[in-house]
């Protein structure tokens, strides 16, 4: 089980039409932060070009949200082949809400939607010179094996079960069928 948010803190997907908040949450990343969740220094033409783009179809993106502000994200982007199973993850916290555990937080929701979409290898951005990120994922290391010189981690268990199902939809807070909208049809194909 991961750390407690932040006092007041909450953690939920981001839908398309809010790219908005996505656009000034990647604005806000002081430059460190922003050059380690893009990979290299990128301008704000880019980020803001990016957060459009990033909630394209199929990516599914969970915001850490505090006093309505989204303070931290988590991608989940499918790649490769359509109907793949691997996916890239990314993560992103503004300085003063990092080390608090939302990370760790966004992890544990990222990994369950994975799961979820029968995602076997999550490749995690930047992990192989980022201290943090490393730490991060070995928390996780029951859930998520990893070969840390290829940055890609393996999925245990990389089929959806009624329980994570489940899991996935309470945390979401809205009804089956909305959620079964959201997880897609690919959730059922033969793993
Ligand atoms: C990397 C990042 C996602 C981690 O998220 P976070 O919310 O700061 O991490 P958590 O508070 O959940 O901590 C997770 C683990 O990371 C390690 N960690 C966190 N802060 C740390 C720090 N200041 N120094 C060293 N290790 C640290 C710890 O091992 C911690 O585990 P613990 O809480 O059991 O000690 C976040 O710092 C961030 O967004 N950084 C900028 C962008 C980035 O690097 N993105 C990742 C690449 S895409």
């Amino acid at each position: 089980m991961v750390d407690p948010l932040p006092h007041g803190g909450m953690i939920r997907k981001i839908w398309i039409g809010e790219a908005e908040l996505y656009r000034d949450h990647l604005l806000r990343l002081d430059a460190v932060s922003r050059r380690s969740r893009f990979g290299g220094a990128v301008s704000d033409e880019f980020v803001d070009g990016y957060a459009d783009l990033a909630l394209g179809i199929g990516a599914v993106i969970h915001g850490f949200f505090l006093a309505g502000a989204l303070r931290g994200a988590a991608e989940l982007k499918p790649i490769g082949p359509p109907l793949g199973r691997e996916a890239e993850a990314a993560f992103s916290i503004e300085k003063p809400w990092q080390s608090h555990g939302v990370g760790s937080a966004l992890l544990e929701r990222t990994l369950l939607a994975a799961r979820n979409r029968g995602i076997k290898f999550l490749h995690m951005a930047c992990l192989a010179d980022n201290k943090r990120m490393l730490d991060l994922a070995r928390k996780f290391d029951a859930e998520l094996s990893f070969d840390f010189a290829s940055v890609v981690g393996e999925v245990t268990a990389p089929r959806p079960t009624p329980l994570s199902l489940l899991r996935e939809i309470l945390a979401d807070g809205h009804g089956f069928a909305t959620a079964m909208f959201d997880v897609q049809a690919r959730l059922l194909r033969p793993v």
